[in-house]
C-alpha cells in the first residue's frame, strides 16, 4: 500500500469499494498509476473520460476559463454558461431545447423528477426494474436495487416500479395520478441490458396515453456513446425531459435536464437552484467537449471501434466455457460471465488493462470513443488471457 492509499484510508470515508490502484494521469484511452506503469481504460470512470483523458481541448478551456472568472452564480448572466445553453440547444433532441444546468447525475435526476411533478401537479413517478439513477433521495427512490435503497428508508413517497421491457407491466402503473415514467434508454448498472425492439416507443403511448411525462435517463448512454448521439434514437423516441451528465464535462463535472419550453416554465424563478449550478468553469469545459464531440463525429466512431470490439469479445465469448454472453451498442458493451469477476478485474489490472463490473459477473465496457483498434486488440488479449488463467485454475480445482 503507498502513501496515498494509506491516506485516503485513514481521512477518507470509506463510502467508495476500492481497486489497490493509485491513478496520478491519464491521456486519450491510457492512465498511469503512481510508479509509472500504464493501463488501457476500458472503464473511464463509468464512462465520464469520452472524449478521452486530458483531452486537448477541454485542458484549453478549463485554462482559458480559469484565468477569467472561476465562479459566477446563477443569478447572474455569463458568458460561458450562455456558450453552453446553445451548444445543449443544438445537439438536443427535438423540441427539448431549454436546460436547467446541475453538478452531476444525481443531481439531474432530482430536477427532472421536480420538474415532472411541477408541471404535471402528480405525485407518482414510475421507473424501473433494475433502474439506476443515483445515490440522493429523489434517485434513490426511483433506484431498484435493494442493497443501495434498503439501509436509507424512508425514501420518497410514491415511486413504483415496473418490468423493463414489458410494456404491460408500465401500462398497469401508470394512470391519470402518474406524473412521469424515468428510465434508462439501456440499464447500465444491471448488465447493459438493450431493451426489445419497438419497447420505447410503447413505452412513449403508454406515457401519452396517461398524460405522463417520459424521462429518459442519458447519463450514462448519451453524447454518442452507444452510437448514435442519444441512445433514444436508436428507436425514434424523444422524451419531454432527458438527464445528461458524466461525460458532458469531459471529466469535469457537470449535468443538465434538458426539457421542452413548456415544462421548463413551469418552475418559477428561485424554485430549483444550487449555488455551482453552471458555474463558468464546468460550462467552458462542457462547451469544449461538445464541440470535439461533434467535430470528431464521436457517435460514428462509436459505431466503428464498437463493432471492433463487440466481434472480439463474441470470439472470446465463443471460445471460454466461463463466458455467457456479450451484450451492448456502441461502445457500450458487456459480457456475462458465470463467476465473480472480482479475481479477474485484479488479474487484469496487473497485465494493464482497467474495466468495470456491472452486476457481480458481468464486465462493462466503457472506453473513450477516441480508442482505437491497436488499444481494443491488447485490452482483449488481456481479458482473455485472465479469463484463461482463471478457467486453468477453476478446472485443474474441479
Ligand atoms: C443512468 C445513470 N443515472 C444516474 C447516475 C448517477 O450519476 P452520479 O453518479 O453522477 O450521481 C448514473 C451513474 O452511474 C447512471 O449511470
Amino acid at each position: 500500500m503507498n502513501r496515498f492509499e494509506e491516506l485516503e484510508d485513514s481521512y477518507g470515508v470509506a463510502a467508495f469499494q476500492k481497486m489497490p490502484l493509485t491513478l496520478v494521469r491519464g491521456k486519450g484511452s491510457l492512465v498511469w498509476d503512481a510508479e509509472g506503469k500504464e493501463y488501457i481504460d476500458f472503464m473511464t470512470g463509468y464512462g465520464v473520460a469520452l472524449v478521452g483523458h486530458a483531452n486537448d481541448l477541454v485542458i484549453k478551456a478549463i485554462a482559458q476559463q480559469a484565468s477569467s472568472l472561476i465562479t459566477c452564480h446563477g443569478s447572474f448572466y455569463n458568458d460561458a454558461r450562455a456558450e453552453l445553453f446553445e451548444r445543449l440547444a443544438k445537439i438536443a433532441p427535438r423540441g427539448l431545447g431549454k436546460a436547467l444546468l446541475t453538478n452531476s447525475g444525481t443531481e439531474t435526476v432530482e430536477a427532472a423528477i421536480k420538474l415532472a411533478r411541477r408541471h404535471t401537479g402528480r405525485k407518482k413517478i414510475v421507473s424501473m426494474k433494475g433502474g439506476f439513477h443515483g445515490k440522493t433521495y429523489g434517485s434513490l427512490s426511483a433506484t431498484w436495487n435493494r442493497k443501495y435503497r434498503d439501509p436509507f428508508v424512508p425514501l420518497l413517497d410514491g415511486f413504483e416500479f415496473a418490468d423493463y421491457g414489458d410494456p404491460e407491466s408500465l401500462e398497469r402503473l401508470v394512470g391519470q395520478d402518474t406524473a412521469a415514467v424515468l428510465a434508462e434508454p439501456i440499464q447500465g448498472e444491471s448488465g447493459i441490458l438493450v431493451p426489445p425492439e419497438g419497447y420505447f416507443r410503447q413505452v412513449r403511448e403508454v406515457c401519452d396515453r396517461a398524460g405522463a411525462l417520459l424521462i429518459l435517463d442519458e447519463i450514462q448512454t448519451g453524447l454518442g456513446r452507444t452510437g448514435k448521439m442519444w441512445a433514444s434514437e436508436h428507436w425514434g423516441v424523444v422524451p419531454d425531459i432527458m438527464t445528461v451528465s458524466k461525460a458532458l464535462g469531459g471529466g469535469v463535472p457537470v449535468g443538465a435536464a434538458l426539457t421542452r419550453d413548456d415544462i421548463a416554465s413551469s418552475l418559477k424563478g428561485g424554485e430549483h437552484t444550487s449555488t455551482f449550478a453552471g458555474n463558468p468553469l464546468s460550462c467552458a469545459a462542457a462547451s469544449a467537449a461538445l464541440d470535439f464531440i461533434v467535430e470528431n463525429d464521436l457517435p460514428a466512431r462509436a459505431r466503428e471501434k464498437g463493432k471492433v470490439m463487440k466481434d472480439g469479445l463474441t470470439r472470446i465469448a465463443s471460445g471460454h466455457k466461463l463466458a455467457r454472453e456479450v451484450r451492448g451498442l456502441g461502445l457500450m458493451l458487456a459480457l456475462q460471465t458465470r463467476v465473480d469477476i472480482h479475481s479477474l478485474l485484479l488479474a487484469a489490472e496487473e497485465r494493464g488493462a482497467i474495466f468495470a463490473y456491472s452486476g457481480r459477473e458481468t464486465f462493462r465496457f466503457l472506453p473513450a470513443l477516441v480508442i482505437d483498434d491497436d488499444q481494443i486488440r491488447r485490452g482483449l488479449q488481456i481479458l482473455e488471457g485472465a479469463i484463461g488463467e482463471e478457467e486453468k485454475r477453476r478446472f485443474q480445482q474441479d
